[in-house]
């Protein structure tokens, strides 16, 4: 049996890393697993327990408690479909601080590797080629300039360019200077600039790589 394949895909929010994660695992027919959606719901359903996001033993309870599927391109916590709810502006936010739980971050990192343990998967996130897959087999950092990065968002969710920019300098700040599995380009990661860049033209270029990586 061929040998399974990981493309890891790290970078901030907006560089556009899930909507082209999903192209690419489409186009491969690899699963596509977005690790921010498990944070998310983890963040979520601590909400809804009224756990303060600054209670670590509780928190970790709560993600190993945390069963999360993905049928479909929905998202499921413990059978429940929170697909739309953990894409709220608030739930990013709270997952950015329960992500920083490093209790929360070995559950989510056994389940990520469980899930890929047997096939071939795009798994996009923060830590997933440092921490996650060191070995992976692809790994692409995927960033994009401020200013656009935002743009992308407010375009998402309906609200300021400013508002959103404000959003994610703080998000980004928290995720690139916590002490676990902090938001980093791996060494020997690729860098791809997305702003300017179409959605396609990156697909292309990190379908470009998985073939020279994979083929001997
Ligand atoms: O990719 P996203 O915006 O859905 O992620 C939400 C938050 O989850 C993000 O601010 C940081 C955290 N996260 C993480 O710490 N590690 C990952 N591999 C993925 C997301």
């Amino acid at each position: 049996m061929a040998k399974s394949v990981i493309v890891a895909i790290d970078g901030p929010a907006g560089a556009g890393k899930s909507t082209v994660a999903r192209s690419v695992a489409n186009r491969l027919g690899y699963l596509y697993i977005d690790s921010g959606a498990m944070y998310r719901a983890v963040a979520l359903w601590a909400i809804q327990n009224q756990v303060p996001l600054d209670d670590l033993h509780r928190l970790e309870q709560l993600a190993r408690q945390a069963h999360i599927e993905f049928p479909d391109g929905r998202v499921l916590l413990n059978g429940a479909d929170v697909t739309a709810a953990i894409r709220e502006a608030e739930i990013g936010e709270a997952a950015s601080k329960v992500a920083a739980c490093g209790g929360v971050r070995r559950a989510m990192r056994e389940e990520q590797r469980r899930i890929a343990a047997s096939q071939s998967a795009v798994m996009e996130g923060r830590d997933i080629g440092t921490v996650v897959f060191p070995d992976a087999q692809v790994k692409i950092y995927l960033d994009a300039d401020p200013a656009e990065r935002a743009r992308r968002r407010a375009a998402e969710t309906g609200l300021s360019p400013e508002h959103v920019a404000r959003q994610i300098s703080e998000r980004d700040h928290r995720d690139r200077t916590r002490a676990e599995a902090p938001l980093a380009q791996a060494p020997d990661a690729e860098y791809l600039d997305t702003s300017g860049l179409t959605p396609q033209q990156v697909e292309e270029a990190i379908l470009k790589l998985v073939r020279k990586r994979t083929s001997n």
